[in-house]
């Protein structure tokens, strides 16, 4: 058999690339958690259905990109490509629909069949937000605050920029879609197919073309703004009054679509200019109909999931590896007093490790290899003695340390 490799467009973390992922979620969570938000987790494999409609009969991530497959027991069921409809259903199935609002955060592994590149995978992580049950401007603000927070955390926030847009209420969009298509039909002679398919059925998305000739057709096409009913236009005024309340930067860009198909008023999304073709480290919005959708009362939402693999690229420098204590005994009966000390320096909540075999000099070199910041050296004699020699692996300095004080001393 030929080695075996990852599946495409998976990856192994380990190392750095482990302690860079690592570090995203860590400071996303200890920032939502100051916004008040409580931590979900939803599992990873939910009845297909929970996806198929929900998040649009027409969006790529629905009609290409779904890990779907029969279970054993003849079951449709579906790796989750996004957070957002699982945790709707969740909602639903857990009663919690009277008691809104709900603020959720999760982190955790996605699955999407995409065409793999830098920064574009099957198996992706995403942390999300979602704040259930709240139909005020303020919580599609107080959403991307607490997003823009974790992005200024990561100390990354000089190359991403938050473009932000409205898609109006069900009357906006039926007004701007009719002027969509009827700007497109004009100009069908020159959409490429995928737009030509798109034009009866989701004109909007043709906005999000790759296409080049798509994107010059595009180019001049109608914005919404003209379209929007009164409320439309003053619940976006509200959102952007709420973030510059925050003090968080934007800038709008009416382009913006987003490509699942829940979304209603507000939507923005996460730019980068370094990662290439693939600009996007988060998105989210509006979406006041999906609870619905899976079964309960109507309760108005608002999220956003930004991709950890992309925020991790972008850190500048790795956080560092960690760097604790090596125990060395040296003989039989100083290995197995060194292990109660082990155990001593761990309860106090020190990183401690004793090499598993290996004299003086091994594991010493083993010390120095793991990054160890010190060695505590244990003989015969300094037991008699009650005391243990602690070298700093840095300056090379060693002194002779009481055992009971070793704790307090490498702290
Ligand atoms: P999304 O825009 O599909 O939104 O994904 C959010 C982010 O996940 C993207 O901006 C990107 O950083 C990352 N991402 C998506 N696909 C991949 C991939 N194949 N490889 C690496 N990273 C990827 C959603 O998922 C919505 N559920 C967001 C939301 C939450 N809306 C409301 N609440």
């Amino acid at each position: 058999m030929n080695e075996l490799q990852p599946a495409r467009g998976t990856h192994d973390l380990i190392g750095e690339d482990q302690r860079r992922h690592q570090h995203v979620i860590d400071t996303a969570r200890r920032i939502a958690a100051s916004y008040g938000f409580d931590e979900w987790a939803t599992p990873i494999f939910e009845d297909t259905r929970v996806f198929a409609r929900t998040l649009g009969d027409t969006s790529d991530v629905v009609t290409k990109e779904m890990y779907s497959f029969d279970d054993r027991g003849g079951d449709s069921v579906t790796l989750r490509p996004e957070f957002t409809a699982g945790v709707c259903r969740a909602l639903v199935s857990n009663g919690l629909t009277q008691s809104l609002p709900q603020k959720v955060f999760l982190a955790g592994p996605m699955f999407r069949y995409d065409r793999p590149q830098k920064g574009r995978y099957r198996q992706f992580h995403q942390i999300d937000i979602e704040v259930l049950g709240s139909a005020e401007p303020l919580a599609d603000a107080e959403v991307i605050a607490c997003g823009w927070d974790i992005i200024k955390a990561l100390g990354i926030a000089d190359h991403v920029v938050l473009e932000l847009n409205t898609l109006g209420d069900k009357e906006s969009r039926q007004a701007y879609r009719d002027a969509l298509v009827a700007y497109f039909t004009e100009h069908q002679a020159a959409l490429s197919q995928d737009s030509l398919a798109r034009l009866d059925r989701n004109p909007m998305r043709i906005l999000d073309s790759k296409d080049a000739g798509d994107r010059r057709i595009v180019a001049d096409a109608p914005t919404i703004t003209p379209y929007l009913t009164e409320a439309a236009a003053g619940f976006y005024d509200g959102v952007k009054r709420c973030l510059t309340g925050f003090g968080v930067p934007f800038r709008e860009n009416p382009r913006i679509v987003r490509g699942l198909d829940y979304y209603g008023h507000t939507a923005f999304e996460f730019i980068t200019t370094k990662l290439g073709a693939q600009d996007a480290v988060g998105g989210g919005g509006r979406y006041d109909g999906l609870v619905e959708q899976m079964g309960g009362p109507s309760v108005p939402a608002v999220g956003w999931a930004l991709g950890v693999d992309r925020l991790a690229l972008l850190l500048d420098a790795p956080p560092p590896a960690p760097s604790g204590i090596a125990v060395v005994p040296i003989g039989d009966n100083a290995e197995t007093v060194a292990l109660g000390i082990l155990q001593t320096l761990r309860a106090a909540g020190l990183r401690a490790e004793m090499a598993y075999r290996g004299n003086l000099r091994r594991r010493l070199e083993r010390a120095n290899r793991i990054g160890a910041r010190a060695a505590v050296i244990l003989g015969d004699d300094d037991i008699a003695r009650g005391v243990a020699q602690v070298k700093d692996l840095a300056t090379g300095e060693q002194e002779a340390v009481a055992l009971t004080e070793l704790a307090e001393r490498l702290r």
